[in-house]
């Protein structure tokens, strides 16, 4: 069932959102070489505790952290480990999720530690357009094929995958409700946006091989044939006209996109 969102609702989001990005941004900050993965989740948990909201990884499913870091060939839900040291020219996706007087916010990014390869750089830079290809669909009226299709053309289109196991989703009073969104699709099919529809999109794309394995701890997903793969995701909300708002980007304006 998906539930529509009024105005007051989409406004505790806003703040859901805002709160997430502040906390990425903080978090972006801190990623350098001889960084533990245990280190960043610390550091998000309390930064969303202090700010009065709860972290909504943290026992979803019993899924043990505040954030999801995956590493490399990780695609998402890689669980933070003290052991787990960062090195120069890994890739990490920052995956984080709060609970803001009872409205969810979903977000993830993924960057560089200190120096990494061109091809690292541009796969980050694809998952990230391809993000911004989808997003711009998210209109009342389109479909969510439209929207997939455009995040599957440009990924395809620069030879990567699209993993297709794991997608965004509709968010609100729970992190995870209908619709799901795919990342790949065939423009004119699947569901029609509405106004108050607020989702997660959230491209996962390899550098190869888009299928995927699951890491004996049954939470961590990487590529099949261990290619790199970056991970970005906002939540968004859909006006009646015209472009969404990015709620976990609160001061970003389609004026300024490319
Ligand atoms: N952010 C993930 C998503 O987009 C959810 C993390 S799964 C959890 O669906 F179990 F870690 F919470
Ligand atoms: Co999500």
């Amino acid at each position: 069932m998906i539930s529509l969102k009024n105005p007051d609702q989409i406004a505790k989001m806003r703040e859901a959102g805002r709160l997430l990005h502040e906390v990425l941004t903080k978090l972006r900050a801190q990623i350098k070489p001889g960084v533990t993965t245990a280190d960043l989740d610390a550091y998000a948990e309390s930064l969303i505790r202090k700010a009065g909201a709860i972290p909504s990884f943290l026992n979803y499913e019993g899924y043990p952290a505040t954030l999801c870091t995956s590493v490399d060939d990780a695609v998402v839900h890689g669980i933070p480990n003290r052991k787990q040291v960062l090195r120069e020219g890994q890739i990490i996706s920052v995956d984080c999720g709060l609970i803001l007087d009872g409205w969810q916010s979903d977000s993830a990014f993924t960057m560089g530690v200190g120096e990494i390869s061109a091809e690292a750089a541009a796969l980050i830079e694809i998952t990230e357009q391809c993000f911004w290809k989808a997003a711009r669909l998210c209109i009342a009226g389109n479909r969510l094929g439209d929207v997939g299709h455009a995040c599957q053309e440009w990924a395809e289109s620069h030879g990567c995958g699209v993993i297709r196991d794991l997608t965004g989703h509709g968010i609100g009073r729970e992190m995870h409700e209908d619709p799901p969104v795919y990342n790949y699709g065939v423009p004119g099919k699947g569901l029609r946006l509405r106004k108050g529809m607020t989702i997660a999109v959230e491209p996962m794309i390899s550098a190869g091989d888009w299928r995927v394995t699951c890491d004996p701890d049954q939470w961590c997903y990487r590529t099949r044939d261990r290619s790199l793969c970056s991970h970005y995701e906002h939540t968004l909300a859909i006006r009646e006209d015209g472009l969404p708002e990015i709620l976990t980007l609160p001061d970003f304006k389609w004026e300024d996109a490319e």
